[in-house]
């Protein structure tokens, strides 16, 4: 449905040619691209995916050679921070390491604001932790530098540091929608590729031993699996998605990382005729791939909008008693209890600053009026949440909203979706901006 995160270091870049022409952020190339291929000074077209090169801050320098990890990780390693997980929430002693890749985006987007009081503010964004998306496989090697900062940063102050990160690159993804389709698929042997994407992540996280990696397995994916079998592209996908999780929780597992399966949201899952079945899947898929001591729990309201606790039900979730996520999380966990799943919870509040801005629940690309939420927290006023996290970069677009585009999904070209939107995961400059100035907490 949602998002891409991304973390362009790895992709190529194009050369800027001397009479650039599209500016900051505007779109330069891509599949069926037909405009101008070059940006403005002080800006470079650099290729996002196939189906987007933006024009973005800096010149035309090559990227930095990456390293790609030599080693073929084996299932029988039994390596990780501490080989079992330390009872209870993982944050907690921890200190959350800042994506450099988030706070330059953040930085140079600030640099774009010109009102001195709003400029002040964005900055302030580039302090505030988010979770890192691993959406192609491309960037998995800048898991590795990550976690290298992070461990030094540990040794030199003595603070055990945490790095949050998005699995997100199941074959055939987002089968229920096309903002993110992804770049595996599984016609074409794109189970197999995603488990080596999985050893990949492995392999990397495998020589931090001292960094702890808290990770969010594949948002939508198994709330495709409960609700959305109607569509041929999900019924198709169930039993890739199924092996995929399961691969990933086992592997992942294997080097320690906690792990939270993204739940979808209040306004998906936590309707009460979906509840039993949504438990039941995350119960069955648990305890299939051996119930893996390190997943923790559920990611909840990933990349949506909806509050922790409502002052009062939106009118859009009208008919649902669940009608924010405290409700839907209170409603699941004592089915995942019963059935002998770890209901702990972590849950998205980046965007969720401001409340009754939707016309639909189920509208989730690039919600104009939202605003940046509640900070994350380990004070969630719940045992069964172990922290409020934000774990979409907020700034990364949702969706295309040009309807030309191949991954143009209806949903970001609806009223209440801000207009002129790049490719999903790319910067959306005035998004940004609006997420700023509505924050709520005021940032
Ligand atoms: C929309 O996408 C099409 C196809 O990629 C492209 O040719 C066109 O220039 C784009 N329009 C805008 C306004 O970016």
């Amino acid at each position: 449905m949602f998002k891409f995160a991304s973390l362009l270091a790895l992709v190529s870049l194009v050369p800027a040619v001397v009479n650039a022409a599209q500016p900051l952020y505007a779109q330069c190339g891509g599949i069926g691209w037909t405009g101008d291929t070059t940006c403005v000074s002080g800006a470079t077209c650099t290729k996002l995916n196939d189906y987007y090169s933006q024009c973005l801050p800096g010149s035309s320098t090559p990227p930095t050679t990456t390293t790609t990890p030599t080693t073929t990780p084996t299932t029988t390693n039994t390596g990780g921070p501490t080989g079992t997980p330390a009872a209870g929430n993982p944050y907690t002693g921890y200190q959350i390491y800042l994506t450099p890749y988030y706070a330059d985006e953040v930085q140079t987007a600030a640099g774009l604001i010109t009102d001195a009081t709003q400029k002040a503010k964005a900055l302030k964004v580039a302090q505030i932790p988010t979770f890192t998306w691993f959406d192609v496989i491309a960037k998995v090697p800048t898991l590795g530098t990550y976690l290298a900062d992070a461990s030094a940063k540990g040794k030199a102050s003595g603070q055990k540091y945490l790095v949050q990160i998005v699995v997100y690159d199941l074959p055939d993804r987002d089968c229920a929608a096309l903002a993110s389709n992804g770049e595996f698929s599984i016609a074409n042997d794109g189970l197999n590729k995603y488990k080596g994407y999985i050893d990949q992540l492995v392999a990397q996280i495998k020589q931090y031993p001292d960094v702890r990696v808290v990770a969010v397995i594949e948002p939508d994916s198994l709330a495709n699996l409960v609700t959305n079998l109607n569509v041929a592209k999900c019924a198709n996908a169930q039993s890739a998605y199924k092996a995929g999780v399961t691969y990933a929780m086992q592997q992942l597992n294997s080097v320690g990382v906690y792990m939270y399966l993204d739940a979808g949201h209040a306004g998906w899952l936590g309707w009460p005729a979906n509840l039993s079945p949504a438990a039941q899947l995350f119960i069955q898929l648990y305890k299939d791939a051996g119930s893996p001591q390190f997943v923790r729990g559920l990611a909840t309201n990933v990349a949506n909008y909806n509050a922790l606790s409502a002052s009062s039900p939106d009118p859009i979730t009208q008919g649902n008693p669940n009608y924010d996520e405290i409700h839907y999380i209170n409603a699941l966990a004592p089915s995942l209890t019963s059935g002998g799943f770890p209901a702990h919870f972590i849950v998205d509040q980046g965007r969720s600053g401001v409340q009754n801005i939707r016309q639909q629940w189920g509208d989730w690309c690039n919600v104009n009026g939202a605003g940046f939420g509640t900070r994350p927290t380990l004070s969630t006023g719940s045992s069964l949440i172990d922290a409020i996290v934000w774990v979409k970069p907020g700034g990364e677009c949702d969706g295309t909203s040009n309807t030309s585009s191949p991954r143009y999904d209806a949903h970001c070209g609806l009223s209440d979706a801000m207009p002129n939107a790049p490719e999903a995961g790319t910067w959306f400059q005035a998004y940004f901006a609006a997420l700023v100035k509505n924050a709520n907490p005021a940032l």
